[in-house]
């Protein structure tokens, strides 16, 4: 059972990259083969509206025809039981490496029928790692939140399930005295670092193995 993890995240291991390797922890634990992908440095764009994808007969229908440093990542996907995918959230939605990828991964497979249909090659277990600075309270009242149920909306339609953690109040920087703070309670972040986060670490581990006993059991 092969699961992939692709991190947006250009810090690999900080907040986001931490909870990944957290999750593929507990994904191995399970019995699955995983793999880490930072897609933060690789050379790729968003979708460019070619719609070789959609069109009938030809031979990129379903498919993504640009070719680019993620083009054998998304063969990659495309032959995986399992993705789990992380990102920072960036002005209210994925950064923008994570929102190119999902045009690329997911567009292809939506197929413009009545009746709704996904062209994936089949169904697997997909999850999402968020991760937001913003504190819950500003997220509600914000709205940052809007993009996971738009993920929701489209990931489940087309790989027929979608799970999400979200850790918030992250850690932004390394030493909070060389920056301007004062907007921000970093007394309060520094309590979420030391007893929040373990948690969010936990619920990782155990979104990683979830994922990897559904793809178990799609396999079997
Ligand atoms: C350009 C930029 C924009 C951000 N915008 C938001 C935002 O709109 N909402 C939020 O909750 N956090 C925001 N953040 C904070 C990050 O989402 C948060 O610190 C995240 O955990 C960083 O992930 P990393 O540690 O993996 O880099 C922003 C950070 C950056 C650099």
């Amino acid at each position: 059972m092969q699961l992939l993890i692709l991190n947006s995240s250009p810090r690999k291991d900080w907040n986001t990259g931490t909870l990944l390797s957290r999750a593929m922890e507990g994904a191995v634990s399970a019995g699955a083969h995983t793999e880490i992908i930072h897609l933060y440095g690789l050379n790729f764009k968003g979708c460019s509206s070619c719609f070789s994808c959609k069109r009938l007969g030809g031979k990129s229908y379903g498919k993504c025809a640009l070719k680019d440093d993620l083009s054998p990542i998304l063969g990659k996907c495309a032959g995986a039981d399992a993705l789990i995918l992380g990102a920072p959230i960036y002005l209210g939605t994925v950064n923008a490496c994570m929102q190119a990828f999902i045009e690329r991964l997911a567009y292809p497979y939506l197929a413009y029928d009545a009746a709704k249909s996904s062209l994936a090659p089949k169904k697997m277990p997909i999850a999402f790692i968020y991760t937001f600075g913003a504190t819950d309270e500003r997220i509600k009242e914000a709205g940052y939140d809007q993009c996971v149920r738009t993920h929701e909306m489209f990931l489940k339609r087309i790989f027929g399930s979608f799970q999400s953690v979200r850790a918030v109040d992250t850690y932004q920087f390394d030493d909070y005295s060389k920056y301007e703070t004062s907007g921000i309670n970093v007394a309060k972040k520094e309590k979420v670092r030391e007893e929040i986060f373990p948690k969010d670490m936990e619920k990782a581990y155990a979104l990683g193995i979830r994922i990897a006993e559904m793809a178990k059991g799609e396999h079997s």
